[in-house]
């Protein structure tokens, strides 16, 4: 005799996972209660800056590890995605500045990372805390979020300030956040460098430790974090801010003018000028004016320590030591000593 089946379903989130509990109830004699495995759905994962060098790192991280069809990139203008669409990757148009487009773009999203715009201030700021809101706002279970290991609201170095007021931003909205605490980019140490094998010095305001770190072993590390529990992925989660995201060792550059002595063979005098005579030879040489006071303010936090922190946890992350400082001079400098 064919039976009476009654199906009820369920779904919830558990931390920001989702889940689907289905109940069958059989009655043609005792009641069976079948419950499944708890199984996970399919889980969509977006990614802001997806046309900067570190969305898209992380993007390229992340096609190995999760299907196509479960990652999302959201950008101001899709004309500039190269390569993603004809992989089953969705793009969409997201600006920080219309929350709007936010909503279309983070459709479905179950992560999503906010990416630090590449200016500063309230209005950086309201766009990041904006966008955390949209991900919110589309059910996504978790926001990450591109801060800084220097979050330090009275810190020099002017980009700090706004990672800590998006930081509290971000958790005032109640939705399950990571703000990923990461280095100081490690390439940055290029432009701070340029000229000193032919003049011999290394002439640099003032300084104190960083733990310049490589870029693509932070993006390595937001991919493990924003695909952990999808797909078979393992990693952990962090409520709030990670440790912080950086190479085992911070150096001045008293370490990089020895470091570039030793990979090039020639002497590096380091010499310290004054803030002042560095910010007018910065602006002589044609950097505009912003960009030499945000550097410099990099060298009046450094004095404070606000760069010298550093953890295992980025190289625990990625299964690897991140790139060292001297791997990094020795690439930039163009020989692979
Ligand atoms: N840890 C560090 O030492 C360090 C150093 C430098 C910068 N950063 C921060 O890390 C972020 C990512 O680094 P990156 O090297 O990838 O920078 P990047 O190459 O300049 O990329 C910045 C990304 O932000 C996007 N963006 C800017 N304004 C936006 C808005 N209103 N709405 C949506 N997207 C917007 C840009 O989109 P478009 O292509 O449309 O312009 C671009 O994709 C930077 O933006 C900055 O906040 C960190």
């Amino acid at each position: 005799m064919a039976s009476d089946l009654l199906a009820i379903g369920a779904r919830g989130l558990h931390g920001d996972q989702r889940y689907q509990l289905i109940v069958i109830f059989d009655d043609s004699s005792d009641t069976v209660i079948l419950i499944p495995p708890i199984t996970k759905e399919v889980q969509m994962i977006v990614i802001t800056g997806a046309t900067g060098a570190f969305g898209s790192a992380v993007v390229r991280e992340l096609l190995h590890k999760i299907p196509a069809n479960e990652l999302s990139v959201s950008v101001r203008d899709p004309a500039k995605v190269r390569g993603l669409p004809e992989h089953g990757v969705r793009v969409r148009r997201g600006d920080f500045g219309d929350p709007a487009s936010l909503t279309a773009a983070f459709e479905g999203a179950d992560r999503v990372l906010v990416t630090s715009v590449d200016s500063l201030g309230e209005r950086a700021v309201a766009q990041h805390s904006s966008a955390a809101r949209a991900a919110a706002d589309v059910g996504a279970g978790r926001v990450f979020y591109t801060a800084h290991q220097n979050t330090a609201i009275d810190s020099p170095f002017a980009a700090a300030p706004d990672h800590g007021a998006t930081e509290e931003r971000i958790a005032e909205i109640g939705v399950p956040w990571t703000s990923l605490r990461n280095g100081f980019y490690a390439h940055i140490v290029g432009q701070l460098i340029h000229g000193a094998t032919e003049t011999g010095e290394l002439a640099l305001p003032e300084d104190g430790p960083v733990s310049w770190t490589s870029r693509d072993d932070l993006a390595a590390g937001a991919a493990v974090l924003l695909a952990a529990g999808i797909a078979g992925n393992d990693g952990p989660v962090f409520d709030g801010p990670t440790p912080p995201l950086t190479v085992p060792e911070a150096v001045t550059f008293d370490d990089i003018a020895y470091l570039i002595s030793d990979i090039t063979g020639k002497l590096i005098r380091r010499t310290i000028i004054g803030d002042d005579d560095w910010l007018h030879r910065m602006t002589d040489s044609g950097a505009p004016e912003p960009a030499a006071r945000l550097m410099l303010g990099m060298f009046q936090a450094a004095r404070r320590g606000d760069f010298a922190t550093t953890d295992p946890a980025l190289g625990e992350l990625i299964g690897r030591q991140p790139q060292t400082i001297r791997a990094t001079l020795a690439s930039l400098l163009g020989t692979s000593r």
